[in-house]
């Protein structure tokens, strides 16, 4: 039975079987429609998401499974203080497979030890998103046509932006990908990733201006200020809209970058690039439940052996 904490779960072999499914999902829907009768997903979440759970949910009925779960940790016994690890072995009983966020990072993850059935991490505190990046990744292969080769700009909150770090792990494993990091001072990416990346021989800068590196970019990840994760306030009031995109900043871009953003969005990106034909953030959404109903479908095949 396997399990997915991290993008790196998955061999870039794996990943392609995944995605090559969740494009035949995307073209024959209908042939997907019955594959999880009599399953159930269950969603635990801890912490506060429209598109993940909704995704979730909305890929388990799209394959004719069901749904069940809460979206607030104070309607679980969480608030009457049961831990993650009982939780999940309750869970067991009533569900297949189970979604989870957690504001504490690596709490899916000490689920999953002591899970009767495939658990998903559904974001975890300021660590992991996996599965936002596995939707960033099939929407990247099926607009670009590739998953290497390419330059991308990752704006924004790189510190505590749990999307960011996820994305940065997978795409280390494709050839020819450099990263420029595009924050203010304090809220750079964290010195872990960079070892990495030096460790790894892998090219990447660090700038704070988004304007000079716009015409170098093939893909423009924006990010949102996190602030749910600052410890004053002051501090998120300063930095919230240091980026702001704008028509006059795409018009520096290359005629086929993509913008992309995990959502939601804040004041990161104006309105009025929504209907520039290279804003890729709302497609990504379509994206994100083909990729969920390809994972449901192979991690309950992984629990039937
Ligand atoms: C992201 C998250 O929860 O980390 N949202 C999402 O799942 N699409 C990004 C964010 O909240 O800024």
């Amino acid at each position: 039975m396997r399990h997915l904490m991290s993008p790196l779960d998955f061999s870039t072999e794996e990943l392609d079987r995944l995605f090559d499914l969740a494009s035949d999902i995307e073209k024959n829907p209908d042939k997907y429609s019955k594959v999880c009768e009599g399953k159930k997903l269950a969603t635990c979440f801890y912490e506060p998401s429209t598109r993940t759970r909704l995704s979730f949910e909305s890929a388990m009925l799209s394959l004719g499974g069901d749904v069940l779960g809460f979206s607030d940790a104070a309607c679980s016994s969480a608030s009457k203080g049961e831990s993650v690890s009982d939780t999940i072995r309750i869970i067991s009983c009533y569900a297949d497979i189970c979604a989870m966020r957690h504001p504490k990072e690596g709490a899916p993850m000490v689920a999953a030890s002591k899970s009767g059935i495939p658990v998903i991490n559904a974001g975890d505190g300021g660590h992991q998103h996996p599965t936002q990046t596995l939707t960033d990744l099939l929407t990247i292969r099926s607009l670009k046509g590739r998953l290497n080769n390419f330059t991308i700009g990752l704006c924004g909150d790189l510190k505590f932006g749990r999307t960011v770090h996820s994305l940065i792990n997978a795409l280390m494993r494709y050839e020819g990908i450099s990263f420029i990091f595009i924050s203010p001072e304090e809220l750079r990416i964290p010195d872990y990733i960079i070892d990495i990346l030096n460790e790894k021989n892998i090219s990447y800068k660090e700038v704070i201006s988004l304007d000079d590196v716009m015409p170098e970019l093939d893909l423009l990840y924006m990010t949102r200020v996190q602030r749910e994760r600052f410890f004053n306030e002051e501090d998120y009031v300063r930095l919230k809209d240091f980026y702001i995109l704008t028509r006059e900043k795409m018009s520096k871009a290359k005629d086929d970058m993509l913008v992309l953003h995990p959502l939601p969005r804040v004041n990161e990106i104006s309105v009025e690039v929504d209907d520039d034909p290279r804003a890729a953030y709302f497609k990504q959404v379509q994206y994100g439940v083909y990729v969920r109903m390809a994972l449901i479908i192979t991690l309950l095949e992984s629990a039937k052996n």
